[in-house]
């Protein structure tokens, strides 16, 4: 099938390697010359495992192109998805402009029926918006349908999830567009949900704002089991036995980030309040997440007494493990707050270092943990990277002026760096 991809960012250029790779013609189209013509030139704007692979091969076999020609790919394509980005206004709500830009260029280029998906995390009956803008600016007056066909992708296991779907929700009200799009995911052999378009778009807002809660509840459980001198980990793993509640997402830690959950959720609060309904569950969600970030910094504090002038070694700074996304990454906040008492802060990321360095100022970047380490008055995880977890310990003792670790997420048994000699501070655990 020929499918044209409006958006060059993380879900955009996902769709378009997958689809490409299961043998459709795919047009990859980005209002940005500079990022158009990296890619143009083998380079991938983002770090996604598997990503890098796939546009290769890809290109080479010219299943997959990528052009700032939006017209031409739409008059060429069958299939538009739309995957532009819908940034957080200053209010909370989704800023739309992008998603009305191509809905507008889509009316005014197409000159024969088209299938035009939204695939950009959308408020409800932006789908409805976007039909009612083509169908205004539509020049050749054509046949189109709109379909709402949201993403589940983590950025980290992208191609991944993207291949091998736990589900794909589509929302269409046109028996025509229906079948076009049961074909184009019938490769995939996933479970197919068909919706009509409004719920459709709930569907994403609600797992994700569901997902986030779950994060949020086992974070305020393990404030509890700091109380109480209880074990999150060993309540989580005794609450995720239960099939109805499963053990995934009941990692405690230092909150959730990312460039989806904080903005869904906010968005998802302004357009139930927009209805008419006050969703505080989902405020709660908010204010737990916020709590976690502030409580661990005053964990750090407790544990250096006085942060001034302290050398604070950072393990971690994407908003969690395979990716270089620094958006909305917990370690911002966490890292301002102790800068700001005074502390020195030496940081070691895998791959997110580059993207930090445009939003931390005044860090000492290290090229391994063992750097961060070394001359520490504490050593602070805060993304759970695998290489963290198989450090040499020892070594790391050796290295620091003070033997504290204090782990944002988890990642060791405790016995292990107490029998080595360090103060291990975790979440929800009686060491906390
Ligand atoms: C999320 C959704 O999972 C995905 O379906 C949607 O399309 C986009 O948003 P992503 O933001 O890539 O994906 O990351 P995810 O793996 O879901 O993690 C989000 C945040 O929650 C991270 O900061 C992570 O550290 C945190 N998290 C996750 C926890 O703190 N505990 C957990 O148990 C799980």
């Amino acid at each position: 099938m020929r499918i044209a991809v409006a958006g060059a960012g993380y879900v955009g250029l996902v769709t378009a390697a997958c689809f490409a790779e299961l043998g459709n013609d795919v047009t990859c189209v980005d209002i940005d010359e500079e990022k158009i013509s990296k890619l143009n030139n083998g380079v991938i704007p983002i770090y996604e495992p598997g990503l890098d692979h796939l546009v290769a091969k890809n290109r080479k076999s010219s299943n997959l192109k990528f052009t700032t020609d939006l017209k031409s790919a739409i008059k060429e394509s069958e299939i538009i998805f739309i995957c532009v980005g819908t940034p957080p206004k200053e209010t909370g709500e989704a800023d739309l402009s992008h998603v009305e830009n191509v809905a507008r260029a889509i009316a005014e280029a197409m000159d024969s029926y088209k299938v035009i998906v939204e695939k950009s995390t959308v408020p409800v009956e932006t789908g409805n918006k976007v039909a009612k803008s083509i169908k205004a600016y539509n020049t050749h007056k054509v046949d189109f349908d709109v379909v709402s066909n949201p993403e589940f992708l983590r950025e980290g296991s992208a191609v991944g999830d993207f291949m091998h779907p736990d589900r794909i929700v589509i929302g269409c009200e046109s028996e025509k567009a229906k079948e076009i799009m049961k074909k184009l995911y019938e490769p995939l052999n996933a479970p197919i949900l068909f919706t009509d378009i409004k719920s459709a778009e709930i569907i994403k807002h609600a797992s994700n704002s569901f997902l986030a809660t779950k994060i949020s509840f086992i974070n305020a459980i393990a404030n509890i089991c700091e109380l109480a001198g209880a074990d999150v980990e060993k309540v989580a793993e005794g609450m995720g036995l239960d099939k109805r509640i499963g053990k995934s997402f009941l990692n405690a830690g230092i909150g959730y980030g990312g460039f989806c959950f904080p903005k869904d959720a906010e968005a998802f609060i302004k357009i139930a309040e927009k209805l008419g309904y006050d969703f505080r569950l989902l405020k709660a969600t908010q204010e737990i997440n916020n709590f976690q970030k502030k409580n661990f910094v005053r964990k750090v504090e407790k544990a250096l007494w006085i942060v001034k002038n302290k050398t604070i070694g950072i393990l971690g700074l994407a908003f969690k493990p395979n990716t270089d996304d620094m958006r909305f990454a917990p370690s911002v906040d966490i890292i301002s707050e102790l800068q700001k008492e005074g502390a020195k802060i030496k940081a070691y990321d895998p791959e997110a270092a580059e993207k930090a360095k445009h939003i931390l100022n005044g860090i000492e970047y290290c090229k391994d943990a063992y750097e961060a380490a070394k001359g520490a008055d504490a050593l602070v995880i805060l993304t759970e990277w695998e290489e963290f977890k198989n450090l040499d310990l020892n070594k790391i003792k050796s290295l620091m002026r003070h033997p504290l670790i204090i782990d944002g997420r988890n990642i060791y048994n405790p016995e292990e760096p107490k029998s080595l000699g360090f103060s291990y501070i975790s979440i929800g655990r009686s060491d906390a």
